[in-house]
This record gives structure tokens, sequence and C-alpha cells, in this order.
């Protein structure tokens, strides 16, 4: 077994259902612009989209500080950019981890610059162990201590994403 369950299933349900209802009040009366964050956040975002009650539209932007591994190399480059303009919508950026913040920080300017209404986070992890480039996070699942973590979306090397939990990786 190459990881111990950290966060269960059922953990993970129930908090996504407090952050949705969280969002849907926020946001109530107005239509939400969703971004997801590709490709770690697509398990955490159809989960959490199902759990928001306001209209509603979503798409992906891709960006990536990984070149395989468990370390970030400080450089992010936009593998997918949005195809409609965000001038004054309300946007929800969607990511899977907030880590040393530095992806979150460039995608943060790079939307501002576009001038939506609103732009708001949710992570559903946050290890502020490592926090490099601080990030505020509007909505957050869960506070992690300073570990590898896979599955729910998230990948060790491309893998493991498809695991229903969040386990620490321990190696193969
Ligand atoms: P940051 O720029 O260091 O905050 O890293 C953000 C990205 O790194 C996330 O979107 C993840 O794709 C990846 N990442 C950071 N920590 C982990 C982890 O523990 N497991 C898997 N991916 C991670």
């Amino acid at each position: 077994m190459a990881h111990d369950v950290y966060i269960s299933a059922e953990e993970i349900k129930n908090r996504i259902s407090q952050l949705g209802e969280q969002i849907s009040r926020d946001y109530q009366g107005k239509h939400l612009d969703v971004v997801c964050v590709l490709c770690g956040s697509f398990v955490f975002a159809a989960d959490l989209v199902r759990q928001i009650q306001v209209p509603q539209t979503v798409s992906f932007i891709g960006a990536s500080s990984y070149h395989g591994g468990t370390e970030t190399s400080g450089q992010v480059e936009i593998t997918l950019d949005l195809k409609h303009d965000i001038k004054g919508r309300e946007i929800l950026l969607v990511e899977d981890i907030v880590d040393t913040g530095i992806t979150l920080t460039h995608l943060r300017q790079l939307l501002l610059k576009r001038s939506p209404k609103s732009l708001k986070l949710a992570s559903l992890l946050h290890k502020p162990s490592r926090t490099v480039s601080p990030v505020h996070i509007d909505y957050l699942g869960f506070t992690i201590e300073d570990h590898f973590v896979i599955g729910y979306g998230l990948d060790y090397d491309g893998r493991f994403r498809e695991l229903p939990h969040i386990g620490i990786y321990r190696g193969e």
C-alpha cells in the first residue's frame, strides 16, 4: 500500500456540503462564474458545483508548476486559458490545494488584470507550513500538515487521482 488514508470520503463529502451552503448564501441573487484549476481540482469542483444552489457557469484554466515528483518548480505555466471574457463577472477560482501559494498568486494576478467584478478562492486543502506566497482562501475545506497528499484529484506523477479519499503518499 503506497498511502495511508488521511481524510475519508465521508469527511470530504460533509465538508463540501457545508462549503456549498456557505457559497450559495454568499452569492444569493448573483450569477457565479466558477473557474476550476486543472488538473487537480476536477474531482473537488465536480462535487462542489453540485452543492451550489445559484445560477452558475463552469469553466477550466490549466496551470502547472510541477514537472513530476513532489517539489514545485516555482515557475507557473498556463497550459489552458479561459475562452471567455471575465470582465464584470463574479469569479470563484476552485483549486485542489494551496501549498506554497505560488500558483494561486500567479493565477489571481492574471485574472485580476481582466477586471472581474469579484474574485474569490475555494480550495479543498491548505498546507500553511509551506507558504512562500500568501493567498487568502475564502472557502477552505481542510488545513493539513506538511504531507505530500494524493487522491480525490491530487496526483503523484499523474497517478492516484481516482482515489475517493485523501491519502498521505508513502512511496512505492
Ligand atoms: P503551489 O503553487 O505550491 O501552491 O502548488 C499548487 C499545486 O501544486 C497544486 O495545485 C497541486 O497540483 C500541486 N501540489 C501541491 N502540494 C501537493 C500535494 O501534496 N499533493 C499533490 N499535489 C500537490
